[in-house]
């Protein structure tokens, strides 16, 4: 299926490593344009790099901007030399790192508050500050977007991620809310909830419960694979793309969802 992609510019957050890269990777084979971000213009650099070798399209098709997402004027910088340099933006990916694990003495009102700017306003800023350039595509015909990468956590609380469970919840408000009043104007807002996929992420969080619990990093993995229905982690392919769909204009009735890409490892009935 050809998911009409290959007149869009996209700008995806979080996109030096992980699931942000592995969707720029995916849009880019789709034929779309991607910005990608990270807090560090050196490994979004090597991210770029990666990106052309791997997918073979011309340089001028990916853009790598230094944004720390938790910084409102740069990611209006940010956006705006994605829309600039394209010349349009209708694609928006909100990603970033996740939070630490700690139980709840563990966690400090500092640690409460990095969380939530990290995971929950950079949510919120991006799509603020991303929408006036998507009601600008979808004015000229454009199909327009926005896709909130957040956890499975938003639907089934992981013990010991305090951190995620809360501001996760808060992305998925924010989304719903969202789509109900963008959806007049033709932009879809949708969330896509990773469970236990292969990146640095889930090797830092194994390592993290390996400190906290003593319990061997092997034994950790192969407990969250058992408890999914497919019983394995997942790959920053398989999660891609599910990505791409959402953002395609394969996707355009469909707004205001949670999917979840988790192997089967959320354990309710929707
Ligand atoms: N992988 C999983 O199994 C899994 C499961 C559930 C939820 N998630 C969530 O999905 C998201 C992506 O996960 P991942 O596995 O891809 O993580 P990852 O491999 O650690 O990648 C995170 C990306 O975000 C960037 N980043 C971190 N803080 C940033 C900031 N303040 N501003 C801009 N960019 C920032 C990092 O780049 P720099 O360091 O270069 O800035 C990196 O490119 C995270 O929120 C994670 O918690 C992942």
């Amino acid at each position: 299926m050809d998911l009409g992609l290959n007149q869009s510019a996209a700008f995806v957050a979080g996109a030096s490593s992980g699931l942000g890269r592995a969707i720029a990777k995916q849009l880019l084979m789709e034929g779309c344009r991607v910005a990608i971000c990270s807090r560090s213009q050196g490994r979004v650099d090597m991210a770029r790099d990666w990106l052309l070798s791997e997918t073979n399209v011309a340089p001028d098709q990916v853009l790598a901007i230094a944004c720390d997402v938790t910084q409102e004027s740069q990611i209006i910088s940010a956006l705006d030399k994605a829309e600039s340099t394209f010349g349009h933006l209708n694609l928006l990916v909100t990603n970033a790192g996740g939070p630490p694990t700690g139980q709840i003495d563990d966690l400090s009102s500092d640690a409460w508050r990095d969380a939530i700017e990290l995971n929950l306003m950079s949510t919120i800023n991006l799509s603020r500050h991303g929408l006036p350039a998507l009601k600008r595509a979808r004015e000229r015909g454009d199909h327009a977007s926005i896709l909130m990468i957040t956890s499975l956590s938003a639907k089934q609380p992981i013990p010991s991620l305090y951190l995620s469970n809360v501001s996760r919840a808060g992305v998925q408000g924010f989304a719903k809310s969202l789509s109900e009043e963008v959806g007049a104007v033709g932009i879809t807002v949708n969330t896509i909830l990773p469970g236990y996929t292969r990146t640095d992420r889930l090797s830092h969080l194994s390592e993290s419960l390996n400190a906290q619990t003593g319990r061997a990093i092997e034994e950790i993995e192969a407990g969250w694979a058992a408890n999914s229905a497919l019983k394995r982690i997942g790959t920053e392919e398989e999660f891609a793309s599910a990505s791409a769909f959402l953002l395609s204009n394969r996707a355009t009735f469909i707004t205001g969802v949670a999917l979840v890409v988790d192997g089967g490892a959320v354990k309710s009935l929707l």
